[in-house]
């Protein structure tokens, strides 16, 4: 492990941006997506995770979300999450692009973020786009309604679906110009945000990697920190 070199790396950078995954919540006890345990081993994706799932049983669907944001609204965030928000105050230029849905890095106390996949805490409808907080909705029959009746869906980005506008975007414009890239708890089998930190690193970032299993980032990182972020994230953000 080059933690010395990843300390040093992060004690010289004025601009940091941050890509974190489902591992960085793992400590949480919040379920990862693959791999031993992983939500899809237990469940098909495009039973849930899909508008043709949701078009097909919004009962269904809510019912799946509704388990897991009980699961993400009883965990709170760790060691990983908090070194981050310490890192983000001393910081310059700080950037913290999420795929969690779980809400544990605005809890731990991180502001300048971007949940490029939604919240699990948050409800659209689905006329109008608007998005709201799910328990300000209606329940009915296992729906949610927006609270003027309209129908609403989790505000979470599904298969198939494109990213929002502008949240990509604005990552992207983050990246061109960082001193470090660290990708925590992922394992980029979600294409943009991986390609993202391969962007960063060839507008000349150091990529730095935490993840205790080899991923698709882990080929291209110049610092590869093999072990759980709860450990490794406080030892390299002084
Ligand atoms: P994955 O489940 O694909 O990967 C989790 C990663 O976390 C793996 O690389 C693990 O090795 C790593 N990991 C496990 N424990 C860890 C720990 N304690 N510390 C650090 N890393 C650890 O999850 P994501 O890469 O986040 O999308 O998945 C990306 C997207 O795919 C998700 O946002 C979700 C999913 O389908 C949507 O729902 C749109």
């Amino acid at each position: 492990m080059s933690l010395f070199s990843a300390r040093q790396h992060l004690a010289d950078a004025t601009s940091v941006l941050v890509i974190t995954g489902a591992g960085i919540s793992a400590e949480s006890g919040i379920p990862t997506f693959r791999g031993e345990g992983g939500l899809w081993k237990g469940f098909q994706a495009q039973d849930l995770a899909t508008p043709q799932a949701f078009a097909r049983d919004p009962k269904l669907v809510w019912e799946w979300y509704s388990w897991r944001r009980q699961i993400c609204n009883e965990a709170t965030p760790n060691a990983g999450h908090e070194a981050l928000v310490h890192l983000e105050g001393r910081i310059e230029r700080f950037l913290l692009t999420t795929q969690n849905v779980d809400g544990l890095h605005p809890r731990a106390g991180s502001r300048k973020l971007i949940e490029i996949h939604g919240c699990i805490d948050d409800a659209r409808c689905t006329e109008t786009g608007r998005v709201f907080p799910v328990e300000d909705g209606i329940w009915q029959d296992g729906v949610l309604l927006h609270p003027d009746g309209t129908q609403a869906r989790p505000h979470i980005l599904w298969f198939g679906e494109n990213y929002w506008d502008g949240t990509l975007d604005v990552a992207h414009g983050f990246a061109r110009k960082v001193d470090v890239c660290l990708v925590v708890g992922t394992s980029g089998m979600v294409y943009p945000p991986a390609a993202l930190a391969v962007f960063a690193q060839r507008s000349g970032a150091t990529l730095i990697e935490v993840n205790p299993r080899a991923g698709q980032v882990t080929p291209h990182a110049d610092i590869w920190l093999q072990g759980p972020s709860g450990e490794v994230l406080p030892e390299i953000v002084g």
